[in-house]
């Protein structure tokens, strides 16, 4: 199965102006090589399988992290609006069904579930491929037993522990009546061929009286830019060096010396003498803040036992992100520059980051439409921050399986029925089929609503809005539900236009893809769509004229809110739609059919909740004419809508 480019994220913008400017950009970063990374929304059962297609025995290193916490991954709180308050988002349609296949006859189905896909994953790993299976030491065990089928026991290279968190729940204040916490998780090691050989790996070594291992945090509140002056060739832009230039010059020496000690291996961007001893500062790679590392220390040979290392992300809002230095660790252990790197069950992105950061290709793959989106938006922030470093890195692009699943179904299941497809969908809406349809376009009804059911694998046009509401019309009805898969963007607005000609009110309503499931029985909820407005603004700039976008309504979909929370959600999302806003993004010349091309982008993060409600690009065309400006915004459960807009450049 194709898999379907829906974005490509090339490079930050914001600083390229014209279209035609672009290009002279481009040169400023040098890129790697013309390998597109690649992120995939879907099933990884099926994208594994398409992606044997182009990269059979040629990826050279795979983590997965499956979900082994049984439902810790999937339930979260988000942060909304302008201040940090948060709500719950529930698990999506999809997480439901991937969590009931992993789940739903306990470990013997993650087992499964696991074993399949590894079989397909071993398909793709080159000749000095390995594979590293982070998993929970409740099923290490029964992964490893299968690991050694699949792999062979000639390629079991190790079973590394790693430092886990510690449990507070009261079952496991009950287990401890009956046995010890378990507080490691546990990283197994298999490659393709046993001949395959590593260079030594050296870690740096432990501190003892330093469980958290050497680098901390550390908080710089002064800011004085006389001591932001060029050392090392780095000159601060955020935070400064320590001591004034001339004592900083003496003490870089020594400074030198300490690299050469550890092997040129720990990139230190500041540092301060404390009159006894150095201290080595570089922010931390997981959020950017200033850590310390005490001094230079020694290395010795990497064990099995990894107890130096942080494994999970301090400063996440996704609950299982691991740190950046575990998959540090992992890709210098057993990887090089240039080499591929995937992760099927990626969550929120950290292996691409670390790849991206040490120069690897990569592939990542989740089914969660909000760990997807956590990962574009980290990456988009990465490729901004390697940037402005100056430094390298590759563009990438976001593809999807959605619409082949569906195809699948009908296929299978169906066997491309529609009127069976519609039976279905009406009977899981909780919706009378019409027998004597007035309109070949009117399929059922709701109380006072007809309702539309748009066949499968089809989008939504304005057209058949225009059509089955003229049609319900005719019938005397005042409603019209129409019950679809897909939406011709800038749907919502050509409803408004028909609600005021015909008097008629539309909704536009998401078919759930719950309703694929095996046995299903009771229906699954049916929610609107978002409502997303846009317009175009205009100035002229440098005697030149130039397009910005402005957005003017959003009312997000709630799908992904639990029920308890809904009614009063509903009216904050009446009231103040952009509070739903996580991110969004202006691709300026957008062709139907075609890829989203991010050309302008903006989003909240943790520490800074604020939005621009109007792109910032000042964007100019090659030449006068009209063009679409398709606007893309992804809300707080990481789910995403757009429109279309007409720019007139004259
Ligand atoms: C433990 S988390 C991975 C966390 C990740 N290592 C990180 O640092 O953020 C597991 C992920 O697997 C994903 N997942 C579970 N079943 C999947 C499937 N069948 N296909 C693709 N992704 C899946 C979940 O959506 C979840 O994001």
């Amino acid at each position: 199965m194709p898999l379907q480019r829906i974005e490509t994220v090339d490079q930050p913008r914001s600083e390229a102006v014209a279209a035609g400017q672009i290009a002279l950009f481009d040169k400023k970063t040098r890129r790697l090589d013309d390998f597109r990374n690649m992120l995939v929304w879907g099933d990884n059962k099926l994208i594994i399988a398409s992606v044997l297609r182009d990269f059979r025995g040629k990826i050279d290193l795979i983590y997965i992290d499956p979900p082994f916490d049984v439902d810790a991954d999937f339930r979260m709180g988000v942060p909304i609006g302008d201040q940090n308050d948060e709500i719950f988002k529930d698990q999506s349609a999809l997480e439901m069904v991937a969590y009931r296949d992993t789940w739903g006859k306990g470990s013997d189905s993650y087992l499964q579930m696991l074993g399949e896909r590894l079989s397909i994953m071993r398909e793709l790993l080159a000749d000095t491929g390995s594979i590293f299976v982070h998993v929970g030491a409740n099923v290490s065990h029964r992964v490893r037993a299968i690991m050694d089928d699949i792999f062979g026991l000639p390629n079991f290279r190790n079973e590394i522990i790693l430092p886990g968190r510690a449990v507070k729940n009261l079952q496991q204040q009950f287990d401890s009546l009956q046995r010890l916490q378990v507080r490691h998780d546990v990283l197994l090691w298999y490659t393709r061929l046993p001949s395959t050989r590593f260079k030594p790996f050296w870690i740096e070594k432990h501190d003892p009286g330093n469980p958290e291992g050497h680098w901390h945090h550390f908080w710089s509140t002064a800011d004085r830019p006389t001591m932001r002056y060029e050392l090392f060739g780095v000159t601060p832009t955020s935070g400064q060096w320590v001591w004034k230039k001339e004592r900083a010059l003496t003490a870089s020496a020594n400074y030198e010396r300490f690299l050469a000690e550890a092997g040129g291996r720990t990139l230190a961007q500041y540092w301060r003498d404390t009159g006894s001893r150095l201290e080595f500062i570089r922010p931390s790679p997981d959020d950017g803040k200033p850590q310390y590392w005490r001094e230079p220390a020694e290395s010795r040979l990497a064990d099995t036992v990894w107890s130096g290392l942080p494994v999970y992300s301090s400063s996440s809002d996704y609950p299982t992100e691991k740190s950046q230095a575990l998959l540090q660790q992992i890709l210098e252990l057993a990887s090089t520059e240039g080499a591929t790197v995937a992760d099927f069950f990626c969550g929120s992105g950290t292996t691409a980051v670390v790849a991206e950061r040490l120069g690897r290709r990569w592939i990542m793959a989740d089914l969660g439409r909000f760990a997807i989106h956590t990962s574009r938006k980290r990456l988009i922030e990465l490729q901004r921050q390697l940037h402005a470093e100056g430094k390298p890195y590759r563009a990438f692009d976001v593809f999807n399986l959605g619409r082949y699943e569906r195809q699948w179904w009908q296929k299978e299941r169906l066997q491309g029925a529609d009127e069976e497809h519609r039976r279905i969908v009406l009977e899981f809406y909780r919706a009378e089929p019409l027998r004597n349809s007035p309109s070949p376009l009117l399929h059922g009804r709701k109380g006072p609503a007809f309702c539309h059911v748009d066949s499968i694998d089809s989008i939504l046009t304005r057209d058949e809005v225009r059509a089955a509401a003229a049609a319900a019309k005719q019938a005397g009805a005042k409603e019209l539900a129409c019950l679809a898969w897909d939406f011709e963007m800038n749907l919502r607005m050509e409803c408004n236009a028909v609600e005021k000609e015909l008097g008629i009110k539309i909704k536009i309503i998401q078919i759930p893809r719950e309703i694929m499931e095996k046995n299903r029985k009771d229906p699954p909820p049916f929610l609107e769509v978002a409502t997303l407005e846009a317009k175009p603004i205009y100035r002229t700039e440098a005697g030149k004229r130039v397009v910005d976008i402005k957005l003017t309504a959003f009312i997000p979909s709630l799908a992904e809110v639990p029920s308890k929370e809904l009614e009063a959600l509903q009216e904050r999302a009446v009231k103040s739609g952009f509070d739903f806003i996580d991110f969004w993004a202006v691709d300026f010349d957008y062709h139907d059919g075609g890829p989203f091309n991010h050309h302008w982008q903006d989003y909240r993060t943790r520490k800074d909740r604020s939005l621009k409600t109007v792109s910032e690009q000042g964007f100019s065309y090659p030449k006068k004419g009209t063009y679409t400006a398709c606007v893309k915004v992804v809300d707080i459960f990481g789910c995403d809508t757009s429109v279309t807009v007409e720019v007139d450049y004259a």
